[in-house]
């Protein structure tokens, strides 16, 4: 499950990447093509990846109108559309380029038409891509030790991967920041399950940018992640 090439680039671009709401301009044709590109490599497992450019985004985005819009077949796991969406946004901030993950930001109808949706399909979230208008600054997580029990030198102290999936799914973004989940990191797993007491709405796609970031992290570190589900958790072993 969850089978995707982890890029060397998406590594550092975890790092580099904070929501961009205002852009200087849209992607030029160079990075569309190849940001086309890489849409159609991550749809499948239920998702389909589309690029647009034109009406569609809401006032808050300024300065772009290039979007990726997240199709999901009914019965795709919230957690794949999160998955496969931050590929494309880490991707795209390797390429030099800002994004921001939008549930609210977008007009349903305009997509709806874009995309000419079949019935047992759905669009929860839509990403903006542009020329970021200002550095990625880094927004507030919660604490290392209330994510997931531990600190630094305890997560190090578990195996020579664990720690570098941790940090890396801590700086995931996520819905108004709720960063909806917990991770318990052993000597053989990082497991990630939804921990959301309080707003549920976006909290299972938030897991799988999360997870995403956590497998970056593991691939960083010098292994291959590997996903399974067990109960409600994904466990991750690398
Ligand atoms: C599923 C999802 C939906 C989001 N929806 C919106 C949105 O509608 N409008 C917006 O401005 N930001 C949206 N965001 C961006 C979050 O507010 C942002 O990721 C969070 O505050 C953390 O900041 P960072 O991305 O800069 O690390 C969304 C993020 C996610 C993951």
């Amino acid at each position: 499950m969850l089978e995707l090439n982890i890029e060397k680039s998406w590594v550092g671009a975890v790092w580099r990447r904070s929501s961009v709401r205002s852009y200087t301009g849209a992607p030029d044709e160079e990075q569309l093509k190849r940001l086309g590109a890489l849409c159609r490599k991550l749809s499948w497992q239920g998702v389909t990846i589309r690029l647009f450019q034109g009406p569609g985004l809401r006032s808050a985005i300024k300065g772009t109108d290039v979007y990726a819009v997240i199709v999901a077949k009914a019965g795709t796991p919230p957690e794949t559309e999160g998955y496969m969406g931050e590929a494309l946004v880490l991707e795209a901030t390797a390429m030099g380029l800002g994004t921001c993950w939008l549930g609210a930001g977008f007009i349903p109808d305009i997509i709806e038409r874009n995309v000419d949706l079949q019935s047992g399909e759905a669009v929860h979230c839509v990403i903006s891509i542009g020329k970021a208008n200002l550095p990625a600054f880094a927004p507030k997580r919660k604490p290392l030790e209330k994510i997931c029990g531990m600190n630094e030198e305890q997560l190090s102290a578990l195996g020579s991967w664990q720690k570098d999936a941790v940090l890396s799914a801590r700086v995931a973004p996520s819905a108004i920041n709720m960063q909806p989940w917990k991770i318990t990191a052993d000597s053989a797993s990082v497991k990630i399950e939804e921990n959301a007491l309080l707003y549920k709405k976006y909290s299972r796609i938030d897991c799988g940018i999360c997870m995403l970031h956590a497998a970056v992290g593991a691939s960083g570190a010098g292994r291959t992640p590997r996903w399974k589900k067990v109960d409600d958790a994904y466990v991750l072993t690398a």
